[in-house]
């Protein structure tokens, strides 16, 4: 299989990454790093990866800032962080790479505990972390060409086993699952 792996660089990708290697063609994007550069949170940009890379089977997302503090540190430009990164990046990933991604293809997008057993201070991930599962139930209802979209939401993944990591991944991209969101280590 094809895989643009975006935000291979990161503590996620860089666990991925070697681990799929072994079957798989991946291809690593990141915002300064990967053997192609994307900046999620820019719909150019990602309307021109999609076109330099041909015949995509599966686009998995790893990245996308969030802020982290509390109620009260809260406030507009820091809930955008998140919304504009984690969220709408990974949303307009989607809208987009539909278009593009080979029949049968699958997206994987990355949300996160917080979505739904958060602790203090993680008000804005639990905000963009339930959006992204939300956006995958919906959107898994009306994807065409066959295409799939998962969603994985880890707990804290130093405390994951690697390979239960992996095998959430893995599950999206070679399965036929679709509209699941894969919850790991909570
Ligand atoms: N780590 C955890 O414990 C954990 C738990 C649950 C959920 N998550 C979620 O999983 C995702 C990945 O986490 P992580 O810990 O692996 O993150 P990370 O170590 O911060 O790495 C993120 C990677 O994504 C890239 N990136 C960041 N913003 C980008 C953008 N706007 N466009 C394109 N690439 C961008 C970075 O690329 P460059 O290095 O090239 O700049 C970086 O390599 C995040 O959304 C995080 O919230 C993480």
């Amino acid at each position: 299989m094809k895989i643009l792996l975006i935000g291979a660089n990161g503590e996620i990708g860089q666990i991925l990454k070697p681990a799929f290697t072994k079957n798989h063609e991946i291809i690593s994007a990141g915002r300064n790093s990967g053997d192609f550069r994307i900046d999620v949170s820019d719909s150019d940009s990602i309307e021109k990866i999609f076109k330099e890379i041909k015949d995509i089977d599966a686009c998995i997302c790893v990245a996308g800032d969030c802020y982290t503090g509390d109620l009260l540190s809260l406030d507009e430009e820091k809930l955008n962080i998140g919304i504009k990164n984690k969220l709408l990046g990974q949303v307009n990933l989607v809208l987009i790479g539909q278009k593009y991604l080979n029949d049968n293809g699958s997206f994987t997008l990355t949300s996160g505990k917080m979505a739904d057993k958060p602790v203090k201070n993680n008000i804005s991930k639990a905000i963009v972390n339930g959006g992204i599962n939300s956006f995958v139930l919906a959107t898994s209802l009306e994807l065409e060409r066959g295409i799939r979209i998962n969603a994985i939401s880890p707990g804290k993944v130093s405390d994951i086993p690697v390979s239960d990591l992996v095998a959430a991944y893995l599950k999206s991209i070679e399965t036929t699952i679709n509209g699941e969101i894969i919850k790991v280590n909570y």
